[in-house]
């Protein structure tokens, strides 16, 4: 399956954001000697060094409960407002989930984070798959592509209530009459309301985003497979008259040659966490795998897949600072606009990235915007902090 991105995509710096590590044991379900830590320190400097080495976002995950070794975990809003008051230019993206939260509470968070931050505040919403957090809870669990209907029905809510008075919904699981929200989001240039993000795979999480999502995520995927994420989304999304953009997961091993990084790869599988991986296989057959097609997230994902269980080694950002350029441009011609990274050692590795790999991406993506017949424009690349008096870590 081929997609032609939007002209745009090639005259446009990608972007770059980072997996806030919210939760412990890091981002892969492994013994291996990971120098990430969850807690909030940690991350207000993690986030202090991604602003200043050109990433733009970060996403912090919604976790109640302990899955995937992860026993320890923050909650989202919270800590993202935390690093909005801890940083200048970062814009910090807060997952939340329909089912535990109304939209009408949200957005009003939204409105209040997005006026304390000067305008940096988003959300990704994702509608779950851990039943045990809702059942545990005693809030209802439903059924897969039911989850979509309901969060297709949120961000109506959620984005009516930033942009409309006397906002009302009479819906299947929300019913909203006559609402007014004051404040509004900022009144700023280049955008109607704080942006909505959107994480999902499945088809029924493809059709609902591209229906009424600003951002799309994937999980980690194979180009081919993004192409298919990607193209039917955008089938979705043409049928509704909008024009989302598209994030991509990946899990970054960057190291001097590729047999470095690939052996880092292979000590993180060989130390994989065996029972938590498999307590994770089980509780994701709730995701796609549980529809009627059978596809989704994780729903082709090998027990070396699920380690990083955002599925981030599948994107293969693994290798030299080139051989990670050159397939982030890959991931750029079939469409992608922001890539999602994470790390073993995120404060080290995440500004090494930003010195290594992203010089190298922004010289490539000049040459493929000339290929495509334009220029870079590059009044759209994000500030970098001057580092000749020093590295940053
Ligand atoms: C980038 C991204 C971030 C996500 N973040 C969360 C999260 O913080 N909490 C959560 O419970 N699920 C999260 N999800 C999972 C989705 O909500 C959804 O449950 C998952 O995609 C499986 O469903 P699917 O097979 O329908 O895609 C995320 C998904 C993506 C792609």
């Amino acid at each position: 399956m081929t997609t032609t991105p939007p002209a745009s995509t090639f005259e446009t710096p990608l972007k770059f954001a980072y997996w806030v590590p919210n939760v412990s044991g890091g981002l892969v379900v492994s013994t291996i000697e990971q120098r990430t830590d969850w807690q909030f320190d940690y991350n207000k400097r993690l986030a202090r060094i991604a602003e200043q080495s050109g990433f733009e976002y970060a996403l912090t995950q919604a976790r109640y409960a302990a899955s995937y070794g992860a026993d320890k975990q923050h909650e989202a809003t919270a800590f993202s407002l935390a690093l909005l008051g801890a940083t200048e230019r970062l814009r910090i993206i807060a997952a939340v989930h329909p089912g535990m939260w109304h939209p009408g509470v949200l957005a009003k968070w939204l409105i209040t984070a997005d006026h304390i931050s000067g305008g940096r505040a988003a959300v990704n919403i994702v509608s779950g798959w851990l039943k045990d957090e809702f059942t545990g809870f005693g809030l209802p669990w439903l059924e897969h592509d039911e989850r979509y209907v309901r969060t297709e029905e949120f961000i109506r809510i959620l984005r009516g209530l930033l942009t409309e008075d006397g906002f009302s919904h009479h819906g299947t699981h929300y019913d909203i009459s006559d609402f007014t929200l004051s404040p509004r989001p900022l009144d700023l240039p280049g955008r109607a309301h704080p942006e909505i993000f959107f994480g999902g795979n499945s088809t029924a999480a493809q059709a609902t985003a591209g229906r009424v999502a600003d951002w799309y995520f994937s999980n980690g995927r194979s180009l081919d497979g993004y192409e298919e994420n990607v193209a039917g989304v955008r089938a979705a999304a043409e049928e509704a008259g909008r024009t989302p953009r598209f994030g991509l997961n990946g899990f970054a091993i960057v190291r001097d040659t590729r047999s470095e990084a690939e052996e880092t790869l292979r000590e993180i599988v060989a130390k994989a966490h065996r029972p938590a991986v498999e307590g994770f296989r089980e509780a994701v057959k709730e995701a796609g795998q549980s529809t009627a097609d059978g596809r989704g997230m994780w729903a082709d994902s090998s027990f070396e897949d699920l380690v990083q269980y955002n599925d981030g080694f599948k994107t293969q950002l693994i290798g030299t600072p080139e051989e990670v350029a050159a397939r982030i441009i890959a991931y750029k011609r079939v469409g992608v606009n922001l890539l999602l990274t994470a790390y073993l050692h995120f404060q080290e590795e995440l500004a090494a990235f930003g010195r290594e790999v992203l010089p190298i991406v922004r010289a490539k993506e000049q040459d493929l915007a000339r290929e495509h017949g334009t220029e870079l424009n590059t009044d759209l690349l994000p500030e970098l902090a001057d580092t000749s008096a020093g590295a940053l870590v």
